[in-house]
């Protein structure tokens, strides 16, 4: 992870916003890196209100000067800018590593344009070396692991390990925003996130899970000298 590609990808995806916009802010160091960036031109003058997609993003805009519309006071979202923890070929992310996603892709699905700003270490030919994050309802988390780890052996992953999330003491339970479980799910390969991501959407007790399919337009890549933007 290099914070010089991050702060790249971040700059670049400053010229995807324009004044008047709405914009949902993503969640993680690279989306922070973002609303630093954006607080500056709001100081210069841009107007601009954010969504944000955690309560550590809506801290961090507050402390900088980013103003802020509360989500259900929003009828539209111009461009959404996010993170991820791994990106494919296919634009299809694995989100989560924060446990953010559930918020993260109500913002993102409900947004014009979603605009992922990786460093290169992020770029993968097959999802799933990353942990894939499932955020459950802590009622019977147990029985979910395990329709959890059915449907990912379904969608062609090699027994994959499912474990609860813990806090840094490593005693309780990691709790989301929305007060539920995260499950990370180390499957080493996820052959078709497509079809991992229904059949995980088909479980009662998933509330929602890191795979975000056919909804991310343009990838930009920080690099050392600079940034790359791929749009599909
Ligand atoms: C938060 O839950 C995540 O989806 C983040 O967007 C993702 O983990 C990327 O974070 P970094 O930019 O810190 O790598």
């Amino acid at each position: 992870m290099s914070e010089r590609q991050k702060t790249h990808a971040a700059a670049a995806a400053l010229d995807y916003i324009e004044s008047g916009m709405t914009v949902g802010l993503g969640s993680g160091s690279t989306a922070e890196i973002f609303v630093r960036l954006l607080a500056e031109r709001v100081k210069e003058g841009m107007a601009i209100k954010g969504v944000p997609t955690s309560e550590q993003t809506a801290d961090l805009a507050r402390d900088v000067g980013v103003p802020l519309v509360e989500v259900d006071h929003v009828d539209h979202i111009a461009v959404t800018i996010d993170g991820a923890d791994e990106v494919d070929g296919r634009f299809q992310l694995i989100k989560g590593g924060g446990g953010r996603h559930l918020r993260e892709k109500i913002i993102a699905k409900a947004s014009d344009l979603m605009v992922v700003i990786v460093d290169e270490s992020k770029l993968v030919s097959t999802l799933g070396a990353f942990p894939l994050p499932v955020e459950v309802d802590p009622f019977g988390f147990s029985i979910s692991a395990k329709q959890i780890y059915d449907a990912l052996c379904k969608a062609g992953s090699t027994r994959p390990d499912v474990q609860l999330r813990r806090k840094g003491d490593g005693l309780d339970p990691f709790i989301t925003d929305g007060h539920n479980f995260i499950l990370d799910c180390h499957c080493g390969a996820i052959p078709d996130p497509a079809e991992a991501a229904l059949r995980l959407n088909a479980i009662p007790g998933v509330v929602e899970h890191g795979l975000f399919i056919d909804i991310a337009r343009v990838v930009i890549v920080g690099e050392d000298d600079g940034a790359r933007v791929m749009e599909l």
